[in-house]
This record gives C-alpha cells, sequence and structure tokens, in this order.
C-alpha cells in the first residue's frame, strides 16, 4: 500500500503521521514545492517511526512527481489555508489553480489511484477534481464530513458531560459554515437519542459550535487546523487500504442521489479498496431535505466561480 500525501504544511503532515502511527501502509510519500520542505519533515517524522512503533517509509520529495508512481491513494492537501476572518470560499481563485496542476499530475504517475481532497472550498475542489481527471466518481473523495462530525460528537460529549466513545452523530452537506447539514436528529449517546439528556437550546448551541468548528480554530490558531483534519484523512485512508467498508459522510459526486446533481456534496459512503462504494441514501425529514437543498444551492454557486 503506497499512500502519497501532496502538502507538506500542517494538514499533510499530519495527515502523514496519523497514516505512520496506524502502520498500515509500506510507504508514504509526502510531495511539496517548498525547496527541502517536504524532505525534512519526512525524515522529521521517520525519526519517530523508532519511538512510535511504525515500519512505513516516509519519503519527501521536493515536486518530483516520479516518486509518487503507483500510489494506491493520494490525498490533495496543498493550496493556501485560511486566515482569521476568511471563509473556505474565498480560497477559490488560488486553490482552483493548484489543484488542477496537483490532480492531473498525480493521475499522469498514478492511473489507479484513490484521490482524496482535502484542499479548500472542498467541495467545489472534489468537483474540479472530477473535471480535471478522468477517475471515476468512486474513485474521488472529498474529506469533510468524517472531520466535521468529528467535531460535532467533540461539541456533544462536552454539552452531555459524557466520553467521546458514548456518542454518536454525523454532518452531512456542504463542507462550509452554513453548509453544514448536522443530524442532530439521529445523534446518541449509547444508542440513546441525544434529545433524552439536553434540552432544544443547548443542542442549538451545539450544532453553532459545530457549524464553526473549523473558523473558531482559525481564529484561536491564526490559520487553518490540522491535528483533526489529519485524523480524519488518516481514518478514510485506512478505511480504503484496509478494505474496511465503513461508513463516512463525505463529498462525492452526486447523480440523482437525494435529489440532487451535479454537484459533489457530503453524503454518507462506504469506503472499502474500490473507494465509493456505495452512496448510502438515508430518509431525511422534511427539514434536513430543505437544509440540504440550501448547502447544495450555495455549494452550486461556489462550483460557478470555477473557470472550466
Ligand atoms: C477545517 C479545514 C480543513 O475545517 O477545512 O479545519
Amino acid at each position: 500500500m503506497k499512500v502519497t500525501v501532496v502538502g507538506a504544511g500542517a494538514v499533510g503532515a499530519s495527515c502523514a503521521e496519523y497514516i505512520a502511527i496506524k502502520d498500515f501502509a509500506s510507504e508514504v510519500v509526502l510531495l511539496d514545492i517548498k525547496e527541502g520542505f517536504a524532505e525534512g519533515k519526512a525524515m522529521d517524522l521517520m525519526q519517530t517511526a523508532s519511538l512510535n512503533g511504525f515500519d512505513t517509509r516516509i519519503i519527501g520529495t521536493t515536486g518530483d512527481y516520479s516518486k509518487t508512481a503507483g500510489s494506491d491513494i493520494c490525498v490533495i492537501t496543498s493550496g493556501i489555508p485560511r486566515k482569521p476572518g476568511m471563509t473556505r470560499e474565498e480560497l477559490i481563485g488560488i486553490n482552483a489553480g493548484i489543484v488542477k496542476t496537483v490532480s492531473s499530475s498525480l493521475v499522469a504517475h498514478s492511473p489507479n489511484t484513490i484521490l482524496i481532497v482535502v484542499s479548500n472550498p472542498m467541495d467545489t475542489m472534489t468537483y474540479l477534481v472530477h473535471k480535471t481527471t478522468d477517475l471515476p466518481k468512486s474513485r474521488i473523495i472529498g474529506m469533510g464530513g468524517a472531520l466535521d462530525s468529528a467535531r460535532f460528537k467533540y461539541r456533544l460529549a462536552e454539552a452531555l458531560g459524557a466520553p467521546i466513545s458514548d456518542v454518536d452523530g454525523m454532518v452531512i452537506g456542504g463542507h462550509s459554515d452554513k453548509g453544514m447539514v448536522p443530524l442532530t436528529r439521529l445523534a446518541t449517546r449509547n444508542s440513546v437519542p441525544v434529545t433524552e439528556f439536553i434540552s432544544q437550546d443547548r443542542l442549538d448551541q451545539v450544532l453553532e459550535d459545530t457549524k464553526v468548528g473549523g473558523a473558531t480554530l482559525t481564529k484561536l490558531l491564526g490559520t487553518s487546523a490540522w491535528y483533526a483534519p489529519g485524523a480524519a484523512v488518516s481514518g478514510l485512508v485506512q478505511a480504503i487500504a484496509c478494505d474496511q467498508k465503513k461508513m463516512f459522510p463525505c463529498s462525492t459526486l452526486l447523480e440523482g442521489e437525494y435529489g440532487l446533481n451535479d454537484l459533489c456534496i457530503g453524503v454518507p459512503v462506504i469506503l472499502g479498496k474500490n473507494g465509493i462504494e456505495k452512496v448510502v441514501e438515508i430518509e431525511l425529514s422534511e427539514g434536513e431535505k430543505a437544509h440540504m437543498n440550501e448547502s447544495a444551492v450555495g455549494v452550486s454557486k461556489t462550483n460557478g466561480l470555477l473557470d472550466l
């Protein structure tokens, strides 16, 4: 199992670290355009191998895509991150050009790869990868919902005063502050609906905190978050690499599912060795449907800014 991570910034390096620590891949290639940067991060990470007990070999390269050849999975984290006060959508101008070049170069060297898109605005960048490459839709996956769901569970556990392992919940829709659709109706504490434990007011606060999860961190850190994004990516990579058939909300090209067409947006999918093996269509309430449609309008509007 060979995995490439493009972008050796904080998110890319965290992806590489979490993938290596889980020790299921033989090789992780870290690629960046900044001279020596990926090589340095790879070397630093390799010097944790004996300490953290993994055998994954991490190598770094400054822009040499031949080193990525034959990758089973490639993760695109490259592009500029958000600064405090910015929306993910504002990054489109610069990031679209980068994602186009990166995805074409990756596929040229690994025609059978599965691509995971992390760069923002993520749903639109995932759509752009469909337009740029001729990979089947099962092999183009946008990472957003797994991260947003982790943030949702964190906030739910906090509100419930419960350990996170007791809590389950999922966020679908677009990976944007307004676009996220947290499915509170289905959120549980050890299979009991969370609404049994907390008031609607407290739940509304959880929803609000979840939606601005990324923005809150950007404000605190001065740039976009990396630990949870890296961990979320490593979860998707592991599900594919180990053919786990796990369900995650991911951004995928919809062709009629959820009544939506010609856009990538977060819905539950099954991930296995073939990438997205199934889009899971769950029955949404009228309110959730309306919220999902509104979210889709927002994503399509951002897609309209692409120079296709
Ligand atoms: C975030 C970025 C990865 O939500 O979109 O932190």
